[in-house]
C-alpha cells in the first residue's frame, strides 16, 4: 500500500487526496486514479497485494444442495468507489473490484446456524477502463480489465481471454456495466435494494417485449434461424458445443438425456435425473423449469415460457442444433 500511495501522489493533481493519510472509505481518496501498480503498459495485470484494507461493497454466500454454506464471495473496491457510485451511477475509471472465494463452514453458535469464511481460494480482478486503453489484449474489454489470481499462486495471473473465461457469466448483470449490483448495499441510491436488472430482462423476453439475445452468445450463432422468443435462453445458455455460462451449452440438447452436456458443473438433482430431453419433456421444462427435474439449479432463475407457440419455437430450434 506504501508503494501504490507513492506512485498515486506522482500521477497528478487529481490524484493528490491519496496523500492524505486518512485513506478511508468514506469517499474521495484514492478513487478516479489509475491503478498503474497493478497495471503494466501493455495491460498485464498483478495481483492487488493490500486489498484486504479496502472497503468491501458486500459479500455473496453459496450453498451446496442441501442448502449448507460452501463459500463466500466478499467484494472488495478501491477506497471512495462506493461514495462516487452514488453520485454518478458509474464506477470511476480506474476503479479496482476483487472478489475473494473463500470456502466456508457452519457452526451452532448463539444465534443459531452461523456461517462464516474459511480458506482463500480464488481472487476474481476488474479494473475498469473508461478509455479503451488496450484494445488488443484479451484481457480487456467492455469497459474493464478482466483478471484471475489462484491462492496457490498469486503471483501468476492464469485468466487469458475474458470473453471466454468471464463475460458469459456476467450477462445477466450486463445493463449496470457487468457488475451485480443488487448484493451492495454501499451502491444503492437513497439506501433501497434496486431489483436485479437482469431479471427484468428476463421478465420482459418471457413476456416477448424484448429480443435480449446479448452480443457475446449471439456470437456464437449457427446457421438455422434462431426465434426470437430463444432471447432469453440466450443470457444462460449458448448453443456453441462445449460453450457452458450460467446453464449448460443447449448443443444436442434435444435427445440428450438431462445433466449430460460435457464439463458442465450440473445440481445434484440434474445430473442424477433420467429424463430425456424429447419434445414433451422440454415443453413441460420451458412451461415450469421444476416440473420435469424438481429441485435443479435453473428454477430460481428462470420461471418459464408462458406462450405456446413460443415454446414450440424454441423445442424445435433446439431440435435442430
Ligand atoms: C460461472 C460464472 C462466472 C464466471 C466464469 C465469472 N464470473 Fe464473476 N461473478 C459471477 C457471479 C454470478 C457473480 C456474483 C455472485 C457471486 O459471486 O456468486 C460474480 C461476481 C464477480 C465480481 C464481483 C463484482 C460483481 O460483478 O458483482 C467480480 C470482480 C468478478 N465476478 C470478476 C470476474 C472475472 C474477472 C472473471 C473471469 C476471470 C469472472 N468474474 C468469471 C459469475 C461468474
Ligand atoms: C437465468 C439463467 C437461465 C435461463 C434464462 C434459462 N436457463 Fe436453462 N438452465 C439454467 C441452469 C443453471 C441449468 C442447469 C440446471 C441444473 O444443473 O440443475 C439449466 C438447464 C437447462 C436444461 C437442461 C440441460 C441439460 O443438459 O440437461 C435445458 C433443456 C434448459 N435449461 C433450457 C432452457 C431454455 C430453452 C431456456 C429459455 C427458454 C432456458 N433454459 C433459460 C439456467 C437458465
Amino acid at each position: 500500500m506504501l508503494a501504490k500511495s507513492k506512485i498515486l501522489c506522482v500521477v497528478g493533481a487529481l490524484a493528490l487526496a491519496a496523500c492524505s493519510p486518512s485513506n478511508s472509505n468514506d469517499g474521495g481518496t484514492d478513487v478516479g486514479a489509475w491503478p498503474s501498480d497493478i497495471v503494466s503498459e501493455n495491460g498485464d495485470i498483478a495481483f492487488p497485494e493490500g486489498f484486504l484494507d479496502w472497503p468491501t461493497l458486500g459479500a455473496w454466500s453459496t450453498a451446496d444442495e442441501s442448502g449448507t454454506a460452501n463459500g463466500m464471495h466478499q467484494v472488495y473496491a478501491t477506497p471512495g468507489t462506493a461514495a462516487a457510485y452514488r453520485e454518478t451511477g458509474e464506477f470511476p475509471d480506474g476503479t479496482v473490484l476483487v472478489k475473494e472465494v473463500r470456502g466456508a463452514a457452519t457452526a451452532s453458535l448463539s444465534t443459531g446456524a452461523a456461517s462464516y469464511a474459511t480458506d482463500k481460494g480464488v481472487w476474481f480482478v476488474m479494473v475498469k477502463d473508461a478509455k479503451g486503453r488496450f484494445p488488443d489484449n484479451t484481457l480487456w474489454g467492455d469497459g474493464w480489465g478482466w483478471a484471475l489470481f489462484e491462492a496457490k499462486d498469486p503471483s501468476k495471473q492464469v485468466a487469458t481471454d475474458y470473453k471466454k473465461d468471464c463475460l458469459e457469466c456476467h450477462i445477466p448483470a450486463k445493463d449496470t456495466d457487468w457488475i451485480y449490483i443488487e448484493a451492495y448495499p454501499v451502491l444503492w441510491k437513497d439506501g433501497k435494494p434496486p431489483i436485479p436488472k437482469w431479471l427484468d430482462g428476463v421478465k420482459a423476453a418471457i413476456d416477448g417485449e424484448t429480443d435480449d439475445a446479448p452480443a457475446a452468445m449471439s456470437a456464437t450463432d449457427v446457421e438455422v434461424e434462431r426465434p426470437t422468443a430463444f432471447g432469453v435462453c440466450s443470457s444462460c445458455h449458448s448453443v456453441e458445443k462445449g460453450r457452458n455460462g450460467i446453464g449448460p451449452s443447449l448443443a444436442g440438447v434435444f435427445g440428450r438425456t438431462a445433466g449430460s452436456a460435457d464439463g458442465y458443473n450440473y445440481s445434484e438433482e440434474m445430473k442424477s435425473s433420467d429424463a430425456v430431453w424429447d419434445a414433451t419433456n422440454l415443453d413441460k421444462h420451458l412451461t415450469d423449469p421444476k416440473s420435469v427435474v424438481p429441485g435443479n439449479k435453473m428454477v430460481p432463475l428462470f420461471e418459464g415460457v408462458v406462450d405456446a407457440n413460443d415454446r414450440k419455437a424454441i423445442i424445435d430450434y433446439l431440435e435442430s442444433i
